[in-house]
């Protein structure tokens, strides 16, 4: 299983402060058995100069990676694989802009893209599915739970544009949308899943409970087959670009 979101790199966003709750993140994820982590701090286009974002986000890694390479953790060959990505908050203008590939999931052409809270507008929807057409990048739109009472018709257009959806852990252990939840991944709505875990506390790594959820309501086969699916996603989308 992939963890789609996070924010565990240390110090980059308003995830993780320190390297030590990235650590104690990962072994989190370790213990639950997340096999791969995307790591995807935000990135806001009005606020980060995006060379200065990719330098902040190397510096963060290597920082993570010095603990690795010098580890007094005696399991760190059995931690989760991390890829590097990025939560590019949606912008006008973003089908166009030149700097999309450097943002995808580290290797790949798949893009975790957040919608605005405010309320989406026509043209927006169009700009996402362009995405595809004037970049060759995928669009995954992160926590899609978050906006489903969006206007009806936009929430429609946005369901049916050619693009991937990650859903939140916490859309399954929810005991008022789980049901809403576990419906929209079996019809196959659902690609990813994430635990925008950016703690230990307040927004913790909660993706292993939520998979227990989905093992007890659809069965041990059904989270295998997701997880083929989405490494299959991922292998579909190996970026192209030198
Ligand atoms: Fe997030």
């Amino acid at each position: 299983m992939i963890d789609f979101h996070s924010h565990f790199l240390p110090g980059i966003d308003d995830g993780a402060d320190s390297v030590s709750v990235s650590l104690a993140m990962l072994d989190a994820w370790r213990v639950q058995g997340i096999s791969t982590i995307a790591a995807t701090p935000h990135f806001y286009a009005t606020r980060n100069d995006p060379v200065r974002f990719l330098s902040d986000r190397a510096d963060a890694y290597e920082q993570l990676k010095c603990v690795f390479d010098n580890t007094v953790y005696p399991d760190v060959r059995t931690w989760p694989d991390i890829r590097l990505g990025a939560e590019v908050h949606f912008f006008d203008g973003i089908s166009r802009y030149d700097g999309l590939h450097e943002l995808c999931l580290e290797g790949t052409d798949l893009l975790l893209l957040e919608m605005p809270f405010r309320t989406w507008t026509s043209r927006m929807v169009d700009e996402v599915g362009l995405i595809s057409a004037s970049t060759g990048i995928k669009p995954v739109a992160a926590h899609i739970e978050r906006y489903l009472d969006q206007p009806r018709s936009l929430v429609k257009a946005f369901l049916d544009l050619d693009i991937c959806f990650q859903s939140n852990a916490e859309f399954f252990l929810s005991g008022a949308t789980s049901r809403k939840a576990l419906k929209m991944l079996k019809r196959g709505t659902i690609t990813f899943l994430g635990s925008d875990a950016h703690n230990m506390d307040g927004r913790p790594v909660n993706l292993g409970p939520a998979v227990e959820v989905i093992k007890r309501s659809l069965g041990r086969s059904f989270v295998e087959d997701l997880t083929r699916r989405q490494y299959e996603t991922i292998n579909d989308y190996v970026s192209v670009a030198i």
